[in-house]
Order: C-alpha cells, then sequence, then structure tokens
C-alpha cells in the first residue's frame, strides 16, 4: 500500500502511523503536514529513524493544490487518509475562520486532486460532533441529520457533505469515518484530558464548563486508529461508519478520575462559564462498523485511562514542549473570560 496521510504530526494521525508501521511494516507512507501550534514534527522522531525510506514528511497544507497535485503524480498513492484539521472547539468559537479554510477548503482540495489523479480510495477522517447533541435517551446513526452546532463541527459537516457529494457526482470512492472522543498519547493539552491532566499535577484549578454533566463517549486513540484502517481496507465506497467507545460519561466523572490518578481532590474542581452552544450529550451507535468491517473498541475507559495518565506522566517534555508561543496566547484569554 503506498498511502498519503494528513495531519499526520497531529494527536491521531502519530499515533495512527505508530500503529500502521507496527501493523504493516511494508507499506510506503507519506506524511503531509502543515505543522500548525497542533502538530509536532518531534512526535515521529523515532518512527522517522527506524522507518527508512518507507515513511517520508512533507512540510505543506492540504490546501495546496500544486503541492499534493506534485505529491501525487511522484508517489503514485493508492489511497489518501485525510486526517488534517483544526479540531478546538473552543479555538473554533473564537475564530471560525481557519476552521472554514482547512476543513472546508482543505479537505476539498484533496478530494478534487484525487479525483482528478484517479487515486483509488479516500478516507475523509470526521466527528460525531456533525450531528449535534442529543437529550437523555437516544444514540447517533449514520441516517442521522447533520445538525452541528459549533463553527468545528459546522466546518467538518460541510466537508462531509462536499465528500458524499464528490461520491454522489464523480462516482469517487470516498469512505467517512465519524468518531467520539479520542484520549491517549500526544494529544494537544487544549483538549479535556491533557488540560485537566497539566493543570491537577501543578494543582491548579481545574475549569469544568457550566455544570459537568455534558455528556461524551471516550474511546482509545489506537481503537479509532484500528476503526481508520478497517474503513481504509474494508470500507464500503459511499458509506458512513460511526466509531465509539461504548463509555459515555459526564465530563465531571472524567475529571474525576483525572484527579484520583494524579493523587489530587475535588477541591481543585471549578465550574466556570460555559461554552457557548455546548452539545449536551453524544452517544454513537456503531452497530453498521462492526458489521461490515468487524469493528469493536478494544480498549476500556479504566484501562485507557491508566495508559494515558502514564505516558503524560512519563512524557513531562512533552508536555513542556508543545506549550509555548500560540499555545499559551490562546489559553491565557480563553480562561480568563471564563473564570
Ligand atoms: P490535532 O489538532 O491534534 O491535529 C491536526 C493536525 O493537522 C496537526 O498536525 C496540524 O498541524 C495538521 N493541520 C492543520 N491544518 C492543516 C493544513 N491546512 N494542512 C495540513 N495539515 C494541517 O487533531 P486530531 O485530534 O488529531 O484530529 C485529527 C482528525 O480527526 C481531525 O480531522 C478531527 O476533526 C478528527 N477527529 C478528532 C477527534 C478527537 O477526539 N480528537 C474525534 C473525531 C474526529
Ligand atoms: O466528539 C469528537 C470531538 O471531540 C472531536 O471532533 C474534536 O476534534 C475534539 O476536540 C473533541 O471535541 P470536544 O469539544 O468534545 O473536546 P474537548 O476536549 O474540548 O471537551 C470535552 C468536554 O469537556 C466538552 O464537553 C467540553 C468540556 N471541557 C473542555 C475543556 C477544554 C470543560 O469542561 N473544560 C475545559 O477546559
Amino acid at each position: 500500500m503506498r498511502l498519503l496521510i494528513t495531519g499526520g504530526c497531529g494527536f491521531i494521525g502519530t499515533n495512527f502511523l505508530y500503529l500502521m508501521r507496527q501493523r504493516h511494516p511494508d507499506w510506503f507512507i507519506v506524511n503531509m503536514d502543515k505543522l500548525t501550534y497542533a502538530g509536532n514534527l518531534g512526535n515521529l522522531r523515532s518512527l522517522e529513524a527506524e522507518a527508512g525510506g518507507s515513511y517520508t514528511f512533507v512540510h505543506g497544507d492540504i490546501g495546496d493544490r500544486e503541492l499534493v497535485t506534485g505529491l501525487i503524480a511522484r508517489h503514485a498513492f493508492d489511497a489518501i487518509v485525510n486526517f488534517a484539521a483544526e479540531s478546538h472547539v473552543d479555538r473554533s468559537i473564537d475564530d471560525p475562520a481557519p476552521f472554514v479554510v482547512t476543513n472546508v477548503l482543505g479537505a476539498q482540495n484533496i478530494l478534487d486532486c484525487a479525483r482528478r489523479a484517479g487515486i483509488k480510495r479516500v478516507v475523509h477522517v470526521s466527528t460525531d460532533e456533525v450531528y449535534g447533541t442529543l437529550g437523555p435517551e437516544g444514540q447517533f446513526h449514520e441516517t442521522t441529520p447533520l445538525a452541528p452546532n459549533s463553527p468545528y463541527s459546522a466546518s467538518k459537516a460541510g466537508a462531509d457533505m462536499l465528500a458524499r457529494a464528490y461520491h454522489e457526482t464523480y462516482g469517487q470512492d470516498i469512505v467517512i469515518t465519524r468518531c467520539s472522543n479520542n484520549y491517549g498519547p500526544y494529544q494537544f493539552p487544549e483538549k479535556l484530558i491533557p488540560l485537566m491532566f497539566t493543570k491537577a499535577t501543578r494543582g491548579e484549578p481545574l475549569p469544568v464548563y457550566g455544570d459537568g454533566m455534558n455528556v461524551r463517549d471516550w474511546i482509545y486513540v489506537d481503537d479509532h486508529c484500528l476503526g481508520v484502517e478497517l474503513a481504509l481496507l474494508k470500507g464500503r465506497a459511499g458509506a458512513v461508519y460511526n466509531f465509539g467507545g461504548a463509555a459515555e460519561m459526564p465530563n465531571i466523572e472524567v475529571v474525576r478520575t483525572i484527579l484520583r490518578l494524579t493523587g489530587r481532590d475535588d477541591s481543585l474542581i471549578r465550574y466556570v462559564t460555559d461554552r457557548p452552544g455546548h452539545d449536551r450529550r453524544y452517544a454513537m451507535n456503531f452497530e453498521l462498523a462492526a458489521k461490515e468491517l468487524g469493528f469493536a473498541p478494544s480498549v476500556t475507559f479504566a484501562q485507557g485511562m491508566e495508559r494515558t495518565i502514564g505516558w503524560y506522566k512519563a512524557n513531562a517534555a512533552w508536555l513542556a514542549e508543545v506549550q509555548s508561543g500560540a499555545y499559551l496566547a490562546f489559553m491565557d484569554t480563553w480562561y480568563k473570560e471564563r473564570a
């Protein structure tokens, strides 16, 4: 397999690259990443050293038609997996524009370059957030109408619509995956779990939005990566597959788990001004992926959290490295306005 991965220096892309290297050492992979604040080239140092000529990094933007066309012409890829995105909901509330540029226009450019070059398959990596929000009951199915509530999820839904339209209009082989909240190593410390870990270890207050009862379905990142691999190898052209972790939980419970694993108590919890448009509950029905792909999450929340918190404890230098410049500027204002 000759594969173009975009956004491979981010959280899920990094985990995907390490896992695929283990499982398919014969694959040739090019990782193209813009290296935004969320992309870290250092994540892949050991993979780069070990993989030799079967892995290449290219610094670039998924919206750059000339670059993407040139890469495809040079490397004759069998498939593209598009992970690249602006991924943080709070940042999309602060400034939606980059989300539209990368998540909509960039994704469209990938689809278009793939179409023109006759790439056999594109896997478009999307999210449960495109479905909007649930009440106390029910689950998202692949047929649930899209009703995004944040600029981030609207931009992801826009790309999903384009992916669907490219399949219908041009007969292009595109598979869309929609996954719930991932956690694990290399997640940027603006997201709930690594953010709360960082604050708990420093003994700082943990900012919980609203009443802390918003529910997310947590999936260990490797389980998501295995789902993407299945979609790539076995997915039906034009299909959408939901992936979830079968671990629905209110945020406050996640926060308490982190406090316990870091040896802290509840006195650090601070309820702060809610995120605008905050979705109340997500829950994924992934029966289709189970039936057609054989997908099943295998890591429990308890196991995944032990591994994840263990990784962050052992990688304090990584955390320090990524918490600089643009990271600090955003975090300072965002949380000051919420205190
Ligand atoms: P991330 O923010 O950690 O990483 C994104 C990566 O994309 C970074 O390396 C960044 O440098 C790169 N990038 C951004 N803009 C780019 C551009 N224009 N061109 C090339 N590279 C660019 O995100 P993540 O959490 O790893 O998410 C990866 C994908 O999975 C995203 O599409 C996201 O919407 C989706 N997703 C994430 C989750 C989750 O819980 N994190 C769940 C479901 C789906
Ligand atoms: O559901 C999939 C999505 O999960 C992905 O598509 C997104 O890319 C990814 O960022 C994630 O989005 P969320 O908004 O759910 O993740 P986040 O870690 O930002 O927040 C998780 C929950 O925790 C959410 O209900 C908001 C809450 N939260 C978050 C932060 C950062 C807090 O209460 N306090 C915080 O400081």
